[in-house]
């Protein structure tokens, strides 16, 4: 079975069953500055979650574009990625445990025909004063699993969430497909990461909140979340032993054979696997509808880190000319189809990679030069030190295997160890930093963050008001201290439009004007003149907040109910974002009664 036909049956299946589907959102979260990317199907509901009215109501289902750098050392073997998507399934506040795990095993067996002999899951085993989760393990009793297909598992096996520090989050079930490889002992199970189970599913049942003392408390409305690799499932479907092997993938591989001239064995396998990975989650990263520069920072620094190491292993593989464009095009013509932005940015994608490549290729030579330099000065039988192995690292951007190689020519040997130890620690320092964003995290739904999306909606106006409709929101991210708000316009503001920017806003604070919500057709909604850029987002209906007099714009909230809850309104720094695109950061200060 192709890709495409597996996300057919899946949104089908949903769809027979009342749901309706809701596209994929972008790979770069909105409004939401603690994580760089999308990393599951829930992380656009979670305002949903929490009880917001989703505008298509409560039976979800879609497929999400996902990315997660945390996964990123186990690139390589036979099913892990950075890029991935994310089939799901949801209930908010509608169905939960018993229809969900049915839905789920009859999408699996009768769907697509996978035995029950060849299942196994686990269930929540009980943490502290929450209960180990008796209802799921029965349902799988139920539906025609033995005891020996079901285990329990503790906090970190069967506990989705929250993705941030607070939120929905409660106990899951994963499904877990049995491969057929020889067990790893007795007491092989999912629970063991032997390699024998590959886990394909997970349903998460959200029935609790965490609140920031790291108390649980049983939330009003009770949800599913879901979550399926389309890789996965279409390789245990396919009956092949790894992701790679689908048509997901095998284009791509060949295309490298071809070009290098070299084919794929057991021993550079992973060389392939892993330049493959990247360069197709640097393809849907750049070429994401927000589209992404490879730069130093946030989104781009992870798409430059996926471009730099595909370069590596392509070297690896033996290959020193450009053949990253031919690798791009393979991956815009498999995943265009059902991604279409990536043929509308398609251009922008190649200009993009060819850049990067140059750069790297620049920056390989400095470091080439330096590493020379010093390696001049290492006496022979002496090993070249671990500080001066990250300084090559740190300071030049050079990669430690190319300083390894280098090394190797001459006769000299790295000191590894001492190399490990310096990037550890330095790694510790940048905890916090942009590493600790990849490992997840949501924005909080707090109030403050809700004021201040709504001050970005009086904002996006009064300077539509003051420069102009050809002004338009290129960006918004909103922490629990400020907001920060691009839009399109080519120089700077002056004072005086500042002032009269704010003076708008705080007018609209000072006036009470309730926050209405209203559900429309996105036509409907561009009719009445609502604005909003990620409209195509919400599907067919969306919600338009009005704020009467001043804004309207289509939004999937939470917003406050009324203005007055602003308080009043403060730009702090007005400025250069990139070209033809200016940037403001505000903040507001809560009402004192
Ligand atoms: N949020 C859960 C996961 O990512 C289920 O979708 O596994």
């Amino acid at each position: 079975m192709k890709a495409q036909e597996m996300r057919e049956i899946f949104i089908n299946f949903f769809l027979e069953r009342e749901h309706k589907e809701i596209p994929s959102a972008s790979l770069l979260p909105d409004n939401d500055p603690s994580v760089l990317f999308t990393t599951a199907g829930m992380h656009p509901l979670v305002p949903y979650l929490l009880g917001e009215r989703h505008p298509q109501g409560k039976c979800l289902v879609n497929i999400q574009k996902c990315l997660r750098t945390d996964d990123i050392d186990e690139v390589g073997d036979d099913f892990h990625h950075t890029y991935f998507e994310m089939l799901g399934n949801w209930s908010l506040g509608n169905y939960f445990k018993q229809e969900a795990i049915m839905m789920s095993y009859e999408f699996l067996t009768s769907k697509l025909g996978i035995p029950t002999s060849k299942l196994a899951v686990t269930v929540f085993g009980g943490y502290k004063e929450i209960p180990k989760d008796i209802e799921a393990y029965e349902r799988w009793k139920n539906i025609g699993l033995n005891d020996s297909q079901i285990f329990y598992g503790g906090m970190e096996e069967n506990w989705w969430g929250p993705a941030g520090k607070t939120g929905p989050c409660g106990p899951d079930t994963e499904i877990f497909y049995d491969t057929g490889k020889v067990p790893c002992g007795n007491n092989c199970s999912p629970l063991c990461n032997c390699g024998r189970f590959v886990e394909i599913w997970n349903n998460v049942f959200m029935q609790y909140n965490k609140d920031s003392e790291g108390n649980f408390t049983v939330l009003n409305q009770k949800n599913v979340d879901t979550g399926m690799s389309l890789e996965r499932i279409l390789a245990v479907y396919n009956n092949v032993s790894n992701n790679y092997e689908t048509d997901l993938f095998e284009p791509i591989i060949s295309k490298i054979e071809e070009l290098a001239g070299v084919l794929r064995t057991k021993d550079n396998i992973r060389d392939f696997r892993i330049v493959v990975d990247h360069m197709r989650a640097a393809t849907f990263v750049i070429g994401d509808p927000k589209k992404v520069v490879p730069s130093n920072t946030e989104q781009g620094y992870i798409a430059r880190r996926l471009i730099r190491r595909s370069i590596r292993y392509i070297r690896k593989i033996g290959v020193t000319e450009n053949i990253l464009s031919e690798i791009v095009e393979v991956i815009i013509s498999i995943n265009a189809p059902a991604y279409p932005e990536l043929y509308i940015n398609k251009e922008f994608i190649l200009e993009q990679v060819a850049k990067e490549y140059l750069s790297f290729i620049t920056t390989l030579d400095r470091g080439i030069k330096k590493a020379e330099q010093f390696f001049n000065d290492v006496p022979a039988g002496e090993s070249l030190s671990g500080e001066l192995a990250f300084k090559l690292y740190d300071t030049f951007g050079f990669p430690i295997e190319f300083t390894e190689e280098l090394a190797t020519e001459k006769g000299i040997i790295v000191d590894i160890d001492g190399f490990k130890t310096k990037y550890h620690e330095h790694q510790e320092e940048s905890r916090g930093g942009a590493d600790g964003k990849f490992k997840g995290g949501l924005a909080d739904h707090s109030d403050q963050t809700t004021r201040l999306h709504t001050a970005t909606h009086l904002l996006n106006a009064a300077l539509r008001k003051i420069l102009g409709n050809e002004v338009y929101q290129r960006g918004s991210n909103i922490t629990s201290e400020r907001l920060r708000f691009d839009f399109s316009f080519d120089r700077k503001l002056t004072d005086e439009e500042l002032y009269k920017v704010s003076q708008i806003v705080n007018e609209a604070i000072l006036k009470d004007i309730p926050v209405q919500c209203q559900e429309m057709t996105v036509d409907e909604a561009r009719l009445s003149g609502a604005i909003g850029i990620f409209n195509q987002k919400y599907g067919e209906i969306v919600k338009v907040y009005s704020i009467e007099g001043y804004s309207k714009e289509i939004c999937g909230g939470p917003h406050v109910l009324n203005t007055h809850e602003l308080g009043s309104f403060k730009i702090l720094k007005e400025e250069s974002s990139s070209s033809g695109v200016r940037r403001i950061k505000a903040v507001i200060e809560a009402p004192t009664a």
